[in-house]
């Protein structure tokens, strides 16, 4: 299958797309008309691959960002009559449908949003301090970075994992009471400052874009919101599949799906096979060697799978 799209010469690939075929074949076994809802639709790779596999199937997409509207509406073009898109938090899909059979998470933000310098995501090009996925939300990461606190900065980045997040939060004190933090670059030169190289793999600058984009679009709560609501408009046989980039995502994804798929049935009530729990977990997978060679970005991907028994 061609993993690769090129449309209006951007170039896009989407992780585990034969996977997500093949859980959502499963998901979709006896039937008839099946609804499928893409949370994260992005540049609907995987939405598009589904409605070319599934005849019947109907999608609902949901992205933050409007700037995937044009974009979607031509790829899309010729199944306009089986599929929607929504506009809006995915932690809101209660009110797009009252049942599925499959729904999609593809966490982070999409190769359109990075490759965008103008939308501050990427520390490999310079652009304004901004990573909101939704253009009209109020907080950026100029603000964070100009008006969090030293303690509050410290935590965010060590949250994410950041050793140095003591130094990065001290140092971007100090170069914000001479002058306002504005750019990627600027914040850049921070970290490289901040960061010590030594034995490193990656960038000085990953952890702390992550953290600030992670709190600029308030994920991890969107994230754990949005699982307990879209467990719950599973139809039986349904299935839930995230795709998560980090042990912070992963964390989440495991918690919940855990939480949901617990035998909750009292140790005085005799057991019934299936009745003490509506979901279970199906085993996690990764990508292949061969999509990990062909695009950096799987290669930390899992796809987690709850199915609605
Ligand atoms: C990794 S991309 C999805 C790529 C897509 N699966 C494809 O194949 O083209 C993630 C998308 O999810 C969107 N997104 C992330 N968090 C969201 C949220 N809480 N609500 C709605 N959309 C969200 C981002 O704006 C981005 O477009």
């Amino acid at each position: 299958m061609d993993r690769t799209t090129k449309d209006n010469n951007y170039t896009h690939i989407s992780v585990m797309k034969n996977e997500v075929l093949e859980i959502a074949r499963g998901a979709f076994e006896n039937k008839v008309n099946p609804i499928m809802v893409d949370c994260t639709l992005g540049f609907a790779g995987h939405t598009l691959a589904a409605l070319q596999e599934f005849n019947n199937l109907s999608v609902i997409g949901i992205d933050r960002d409007l700037e995937i509207k044009p974009f979607i509406e031509k790829k899309l073009e010729t199944y306009s009559n089986r599929f929607t898109f929504q506009n809006d938090d995915f932690s809101q899909i209660e009110k797009y449908t009252k049942n599925a059979d499959f729904i999609l998470f593809d966490l982070g933000v999409s190769s359109m949003q990075i490759d965008n310098p103008e939308r501050g995501f990427s520390y490999m090009a310079d652009g304004a301090l901004d990573m909101r996925m939704n253009r009209n939300a109020n907080l950026d990461a100029k603000e964070i970075v100009n008006v969090y606190s030293f303690d509050q900065l410290r935590a965010l980045f060590a949250e994410n994992g950041e050793k140095s997040a003591a130094a990065v939060a001290k140092n971007i004190v100090e170069f914000r009471e001479k002058n306002e933090i504005t750019s990627t670059s600027q914040l850049v030169q921070i970290t490289d400052q901040s960061v010590p190289r030594f034995g490193k793999t990656g960038h000085s600058a990953k952890r702390v874009f992550q953290a600030l984009r992670i709190e600029v679009n308030d994920e991890l709560t969107q994230l754990e919101n949005a699982l307990y609501s879209a467990s719950k408009l599973l139809n039986p046989g349904g299935r839930l599949a995230v795709i998560d980039y980090h042990s912070l995502e992963a964390e989440i994804v495991k918690r919940v799906f855990r939480d949901l798929s617990a035998d909750k049935t009292p140790k005085s009530v005799p057991k019934i096979e299936n009745s003490d729990s509506s979901f279970k977990m199906l085993k996690a997978l990764k990508p292949t060697d061969d999509e990990i060679k062909n695009n950096s970005r799987a290669k930390s991907a899992h796809i987690r799978v709850l199915e609605r028994l």
